[in-house]
């Protein structure tokens, strides 16, 4: 797609620096880091990038990962400005046909397909929606005092007040008491399980918790549990299918909504267009945002199973008084239409499914360093290298590593954009990505460990 933006250089590039170190509130990176060598991009095409001097980059992790159709997509584009002429967005109360016609487009892309779509604006969002919803939906069928909330220690789900209660992240700011009713129980964590045994038997003592913290919290105040998939911010460890399909189990016997946040898996990352049936399972709810729009427009979504959905149709009591004013907002609706017509069109779960597989076994080979202690993925195009001071003994490198440091620099001295490298290389590319730009990733980390190596003294 080429771009009529005028392109920018030299003097302005630096005036651009210095505009950013003093009015640009970055979020969540460190003010101090950053001041001056902002990385500026201005195009993109497919998995590459291109920043303001000119460097060309492949972007392995598709953005904060939502580039699933790649970048430079016209009939994206084009779709959001035909939106934008006929009507940017309707009176209140009322909808647009992309709305509609997207409502149509998820519910049959959907396992059920009797599922109702609430839209909103991006993940912490269709988080908050799918709690509220969990809870009102409680309330109407009889458990009325479920307010608790179950969720894993280390995941993510979202940066607001509420959604960032569940997730329990050490890197989280301190914000004083959490929602009342987050309750934590452990993540699972394939590479140091919490307990001995086979993973299998782990993987569901591991679910188990779910049950002691439902039991413990008295079953009649939990409204809902939720977890993601594969958890990108505990690590991208794959459970086997029986920690999804206890879990399952768990939210049955307990009556309690099981909502899958989906916010990263949710369109086709891991070889399905939604995770759980990988396994084999139906949540109640589940939570969507990047992929679904490809980060072309802020858009996310909760997605409601019929039987859930089916309380809320009624009178005033039963009405969802939820209401957020660019929630699904008409043109973001028109750029997801169009990039889920690419996904059909292109075969991206496919190709997902085919190439995360091939991305998988290539990773392999990284092995012949000594450093990297664990190669994760093979569920799609999702896939993470964990580096160890001491492979045998899986010992982590200090928490105050020079490697944050040193590996992004590296990376993108050997052309290739990654996110918060440290002791974890995750790796997250267009789904559009080919088995030659597989091979560009996988030949970028092995230079870069070759030279991490050496620059560290390992031999
Ligand atoms: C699993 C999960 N849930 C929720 C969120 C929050 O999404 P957003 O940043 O769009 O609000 C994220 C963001 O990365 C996520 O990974």
């Amino acid at each position: 797609m080429t771009s009529t933006l005028p392109t920018v250089s030299g003097e302005r590039i630096e005036e651009l620096q210095q505009i950013a170190g003093e009015h640009l509130f970055m979020h969540a990176v460190q003010t101090n880091d950053w001041r001056g060598s902002l990385k500026i991009f201005e195009k993109g095409e497919g998995v590459w990038v291109e920043d303001i001097e000119g460097n060309r980059l492949l972007d392995a992790m598709g953005g904060l990962w939502y580039k699933a159709a790649g970048y430079g997509r016209r009939e994206i584009a084009d779709a959001m400005y035909q939106q934008l002429l006929a009507i940017d967005s309707p009176p209140a109360g009322s909808a647009t046909v992309s709305q509609i016609e997207l409502s149509a487009k998820v519910s049959e892309l959907y396992p059920d397909h009797g599922a109702r779509i609430f839209f909103v604006s991006g993940g912490s969002e269709a988080v908050e929606t799918a709690v509220k919803m969990a809870k009102k939906h409680q309330a109407l069928n009889g458990k009325a005092g479920a307010f608790k909330v179950i969720s894993r220690r280390y995941s993510y789900h979202g940066g607001t007040a509420m959604s960032v209660s569940l997730g329990r992240s050490p890197a989280a700011d301190p914000m004083g008491p959490e929602m009342p009713g987050a309750v934590h129980v452990g993540n699972w964590n394939s590479y140091r399980m919490p307990y001995e045994g086979d993973p299998v038997d782990v993987a569901v003592r591991c679910a188990n918790e779910f049950e002691t913290a439902i039991v413990h919290n008295d079953p009649d105040t939990v409204a809902a549990m939720i977890a993601e998939p594969v958890s990108a911010a505990a690590g991208i460890h794959v459970p086997p299918a029986e920690y999804w399909q206890r879990l399952r189990e768990i939210a049955d016997k307990y009556n309690v909504v099981l909502i899958a946040d989906e916010v990263i898996t949710g369109f086709g990352r891991t070889g399905e267009y939604f995770a759980p049936s990988n396994w084999g399972v139906q949540p109640d709810i589940t939570t969507v945002a990047k992929a679904l729009t490809s980060g072309y427009a802020p858009l996310g979504a909760a997605i409601a199973t019929k039987r859930i959905a089916d309380s809320f149709i009624g009178g005033p009591k039963e009405t969802f008084r939820h209401l957020i004013t660019f929630g699904g907002h008409p043109v973001a609706a028109a750029a997801a239409l169009a990039n889920l017509e690419v996904f059909e069109r292109e075969d991206l779960v496919g190709n997902s499914r085919r190439m995360g597989n091939y991305l998988f076994d290539q990773l392999q080979r990284l092995y012949d360093h000594q450093i990297v202690g664990d190669v994760r993925g093979g569920l799609g195009l999702l896939a993470a290298v964990e580096l160890v001071q001491d492979r045998d003994n899986k010992t982590p490198f200090p928490a105050d590593a020079a490697l944050a440091k040193m590996l992004p620099k590296l990376l993108y001295e050997r052309k290739l954009v990654s996110f918060r490298a440290g002791d974890l290389i995750s790796l997250c590319p267009p789904l559009s990505i080919t088995s030659d730009e597989v091979d560009f990733i996988v030949s970028a980390l092995d230079d870069t460990l070759t030279q991490l190596e050496s620059d560290l003294g390992v031999s």
